[in-house]
């Protein structure tokens, strides 16, 4: 008998596997690798966050198992910076749940929501983890696509064809990881009626809420009508704050949806040291400016490295936000052979789209979380590598 659960091995492959083994042949080479595969920035959080984590870890009382629900102050800090951020108030008790990392509520949220047998709405492309999450709690995924002619936002009309009467969940993630795509309050307005109306629970990751360009403010699923009533939405201090390790992230919406959640949370994980949670409650309040600044780092490594790609004759649009370029590959390549050729020719890694799902073939992801010297250097060796590429 095998040691492994079935819903392990219902677990899909690790399609990046193959990148990883020639990333690690080229290491063993001693080739110069630029890594651009994984989002993971490279700049530092704000002194004040560090600063408050260092103070509050050597006071008495901070190295206890912390409350279930987060402490009180850090719920309003965020109900807070949500106010002013979205115009949008939630009560801090019943409506918003701190967690361990937004990615630990996204998987766990599906045991707090579905039964076995239910079906989950996933996009696709998307991030991996919603496809994870159903599958370990014995839910059915069904998969909806983004595709490039329609902005990456769903059809309603597909999402209709989707809907059972077991359809018990709908995933959006906008700004959208990984094609870059933003979606409007109108939208937000839409699908809510479509879900409402079905009694489907929307769950919205908004991991990348303030990494916008262009002076573009990205909006929240709980500005509509009724978005409250029909959703719950994931955010996060990674990205906005530069604070991947520190696990540290929001779920805010639906009251039902939050007590299901923080139900399972509370019999499988003990709440984040108390410490991070000072220093988290710290960058919502007081570190505006330094999101500005953040914010500002990635738009202008935007703006030089994808002018550069085109350039140099790789036809991608500008990104409207996250750190992420959606790129489409040149013709007579798919993206996992086109990610190999990149690799072998420059030692720069990056994502092949169809690891996102299927509509995401015929893309890469490049993640321009790397100083500007090395994202030069990527357009230096892409440059020299480029014979004639044609895009469709
Ligand atoms: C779309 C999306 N959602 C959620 C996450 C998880 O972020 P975290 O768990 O660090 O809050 C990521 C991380 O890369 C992501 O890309």
């Amino acid at each position: 008998m095998s040691a492994m659960a079935n819903r392990i091995k219902e677990l899909p492959p690790y399609l990046f596997a193959e990148i990883d083994k020639i990333k690690q042949i080229a290491l063993d080479r001693g080739v110069d690798i630029i890594d651009l595969g994984v989002g993971d920035p490279d700049l530092p959080p704000p002194k004040a966050v560090i600063d408050s984590l260092i103070d509050n870890a050597r006071k008495k009382g901070s190295h206890n198992y912390p409350s279930y629900s987060g402490l009180p102050g850090l719920r309003q800090a965020f109900a807070q910076w949500f106010e002013r951020r979205f115009g949008v108030s939630l009560d801090p008790d019943s409506e918003v749940l701190p967690l361990i990392g937004s990615k630990e509520g996204i998987g766990h949220i599906f045991l707090g929501h579905v039964n076995p047998g239910d079906e989950v709405l996933i996009p696709d492309p998307g991030y991996p983890v919603y496809t994870a999450g159903a599958i370990l709690a014995g839910a059915v995924p069904r998969y909806f696509p983004l595709r490039k002619s329609n902005n990456f936002l769903p059809r309603i009309d597909e999402l209709e064809e989707l809907v059972s009467p077991k359809t018990r969940m709908l995933w959006l993630n906008y700004p959208s990881n990984p094609t870059t795509a933003v979606a409007s309050l109108e939208f937000f307005e839409e699908i809510s009626r479509f879900a409402a109306e079905r009694g489907i629970l929307i769950c919205q990751d908004m991991a990348y809420s303030e990494i916008t360009f262009n002076g573009r403010k990205a909006v929240s699923l709980l500005q509509a009508t009724g978005g409250k009533d029909t959703g719950i939405e994931f955010h996060s201090l990674s990205k906005t704050f530069c604070m991947t390790g520190w696990r540290v992230g929001f779920a805010a919406g639906k009251a039902e949806a939050i007590t299901a959640l923080a139900k399972v949370k509370t019999n499988l994980d003990s709440g984040i040291f108390i410490p991070i949670q000072k220093a988290a409650t710290t960058a919502l309040l007081n570190c505006q400016k330094e999101a500005k600044e953040i914010r500002g780092t990635f738009e202008a490594r935007q703006k030089m490295f994808v002018t550069g790609l085109n350039k140099i004759g790789w036809k991608v649009p500008m990104p409207e936000a996250t750190f992420y370029v959606w790129a489409p590959v040149p013709e007579g390549y798919d993206s996992m052979k086109f990610c190999t050729h990149l690799m072998e020719e420059t030692g720069i890694v990056c994502t092949p789209g169809v690891g996102f799902g299927s509509y995401g073939e015929g893309f890469v992801r490049m993640s321009l979380t790397m100083p500007d010297d090395r994202l030069k250097e990527a357009l230096k060796r892409i440059k020299k590598m480029k014979t004639e590429w044609v895009f469709k």
